[in-house]
């Protein structure tokens, strides 16, 4: 059995981490946040004080590390309880792991092809049945090119910004909306012009603008591309 797989890849802040588990959870299918592999090998290498410029080790980092999601229990209207708690050679790092700081060292790492090669294995690990819902920069172009649908989520610079700015204030990190946009369109920039996987649509990919739509209605227009069943 072919085991489906959705794809839902663009930039920080469009929103893809929110709708994936959303959607997931409507199907009933698994959860991939390959940001977070990237985001977590960040850190673990910050641990172990390797140069995050030294590909070799961090590519090396990345293989020895364990690497777990603990989802959140639903809650009891039967609603999504949140992020996946994220557990990084057993330690908690779910906070850790959303600052801008680490978003800012994933990105540094995620240029690296040994690194990006490092974590395909554990990617493709998640694609179980009955299907997975697969967020990330390259999910439908690299990971998952058989996939389908597959989605390409958008919204403005500013939008986006201030989406992260509510997300980071509501977890109590202190940050201001003018240093956010200006990390979030480095991290853009650097994302979508590196030599491999860069971030780019899928030749087959729906592109959805979620400026001004709300999650609900972002939602329903991914559900809407599955077949009936
Ligand atoms: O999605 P998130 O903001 O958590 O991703 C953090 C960084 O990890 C991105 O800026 C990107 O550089 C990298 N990434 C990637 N490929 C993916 C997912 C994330 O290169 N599939």
């Amino acid at each position: 059995t072919v085991v489906p797989v959705l794809t839902i890849d663009g930039p920080s802040g469009s929103g893809k981490g929110t709708i994936s588990r959303n959607v997931a959870l409507h199907l009933g299918w698994h959860y991939l946040d390959s940001g977070a592999l990237y985001r977590a090998t960040g850190l673990a290498a910050a641990w172990e004080s390797i140069d995050l410029s030294d590909e070799d080790a961090v590519a090396d980092c990345a293989r020895r590390a364990s690497i777990r999601f603990q989802p959140m229990p639903l809650t009891e209207s039967g609603a999504d309880g949140g992020e996946p708690r994220v557990i990084v050679n057993g330690v908690d790092a779910t906070d850790d792991l959303r600052t801008e700081t680490a978003g800012g060292a994933a990105s540094a790492i995620a240029a690296l092809p040994a690194v990006r090669a490092a974590l395909v294995d554990l990617q493709k690990s998640f694609r179980r049945l009955p299907g997975l819902v697969a967020d990330g920069r390259d999910m439908g172009t690299v990971i998952f090119p058989d996939a389908s649908p597959k989605v390409f989520l958008t919204a403005s610079a500013d939008e986006r910004a201030r989406r992260r700015y509510k997300q980071l204030k509501d977890k109590g990190v202190s940050v201001t909306l003018n240093g956010l946009l200006g990390e979030i369109l480095a991290r853009d920039e650097r994302d979508a012009n590196r030599a491999v996987a860069p971030l780019v649509p899928a030749a087959d990919a729906v592109v959805i603008d979620t400026t001004g739509l709300g999650i609900e209605a972002v939602v329903r227009r991914v559900l809407d591309l599955l077949p009936a069943r």
